[in-house]
């Protein structure tokens, strides 16, 4: 019998690609979504794609369990946040609640489910290492955890909380610590998708500049594709675990201008400018991860590098502008 899996943010980059794995793998795939003042935005990744929608909210308990009891399903994956970092400090409220209230909220609807197979993943993130940094330059899931955004702190909490549960009430619930993931599904007003469109934009001679803001922090960059994949084997695990997964690279903002740039043919120098308005109050400066373990323990590894990822978003912008 077909197994049922419920994503919570399903409408977001990380929700439309491990809809299309699951599905590839014969699930019946249930999403929940958020109402949005603007329909077409609300399914703009998911449409057409073949799984079940429903209107709820993770601030809403009710919701959550009124779908939870519908659908039943055997493996539930919380995608649902408020994700960008920098937005976080204007919406420090709602932050905290959506990103960690919300998390107690999807486990306690969960537990109220009764069912001892019942699989939880939750979308954890490197972000909540703040600046912390091992002595060999990688964050791994022993560093301690300092985070540096009102988005850090909220994660860290649905990260104990998941544990706690764990423990406590002997559940299925794994994190998933991810370090930055990518793709033409990216929302735009984040890094890489920001600096992508806006190089393809100055290319076709749309705008002349880009503004953007620190060019000297550090991310660990992969494809969401890649990491949906780790999402689905983190799950499928023996045993409920936290795992890291990350591509061990980091490169600087700077570096993601300068390749985005010179692909397709212009010297970032040119066109590149910073603005104050895109400074975060604290920053964190440097990722790289340590994913060893679950290449070596679940058999995870990206298929996409660096420059294909990059190639990938440039087409995309290319062909769609
Ligand atoms: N968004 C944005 N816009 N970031 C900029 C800009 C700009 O104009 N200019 C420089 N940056 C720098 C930020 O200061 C940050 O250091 C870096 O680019 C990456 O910013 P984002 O792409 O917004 O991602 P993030 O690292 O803050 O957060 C993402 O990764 C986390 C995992 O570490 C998000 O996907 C989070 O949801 C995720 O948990």
């Amino acid at each position: 019998m077909s197994k049922t899996a419920l994503i919570v943010g399903v409408a977001g980059q990380d929700g439309s690609y491990l809809s299309e794995l699951l599905l590839s793998k014969g699930y019946n795939v249930h999403g929940i979504v958020r109402r949005n003042s603007v329909s077409e935005n609300q399914d703009s990744r998911i449409r057409g794609m073949g799984i079940t929608t429903h209107y709820g909210d993770i601030l809403d308990t009710p919701s959550l369990i009124r779908i939870f009891r519908e659908v039943n399903p055997d493996e539930v994956y919380n995608l649902g946040a408020q994700s960008h970092v920098r937005i976080s400090f204007d919406i420090p409220e709602f932050t905290i609640k959506t990103n960690g209230l919300g998390v107690l909220n999807i486990l306690e609807a969960c537990r109220a489910l009764g069912n001892p197979n019942l699989k939880i993943y939750q979308a954890s993130s490197s972000e909540m290492f703040g600046n912390t940094v091992d002595d060999d330059n990688y964050q791994r899931k022993s560093t301690p955890m300092n985070p540096t955004s009102p988005y850090g702190c909220a994660k860290v909490l649905g990260y104990n909380l998941v544990r706690h549960y764990r423990t406590a009430y002997n559940m299925h619930a794994c994190n998933g610590i991810l370090f930055n993931h990518e793709s033409p599904r990216r929302g735009t007003n984040f890094v890489t998708n920001k600096i992508i469109k806006g190089a393809v934009e100055i290319k076709k001679g749309l705008r002349n500049e880009l503004a953007l803001g620190n060019l000297e922090a550090y991310r660990d960059w992969g494809h969401s594709k890649d990491y949906v994949r780790a999402m689905h084997l983190i799950l499928n695990a023996e045993k409920p675990d936290d795992w890291v997964v990350a591509t061990g690279q980091s490169r600087s903002i700077r570096d993601m201008c300068e390749v985005t740039f010179n692909l397709l043919g212009m010297d970032y120098k040119d066109y590149v400018t910073t603005d104050a308005k895109y400074m975060r109050p604290h920053e964190l400066n440097y990722l790289r991860g340590d994913s060893s373990e679950i290449r070596e323990k679940l058999g995870w590894k990206p298929e996409y590098t660096f420059e294909s990822m990059v190639g990938e978003m440039v087409n995309h912008w290319m062909e769609k502008l």
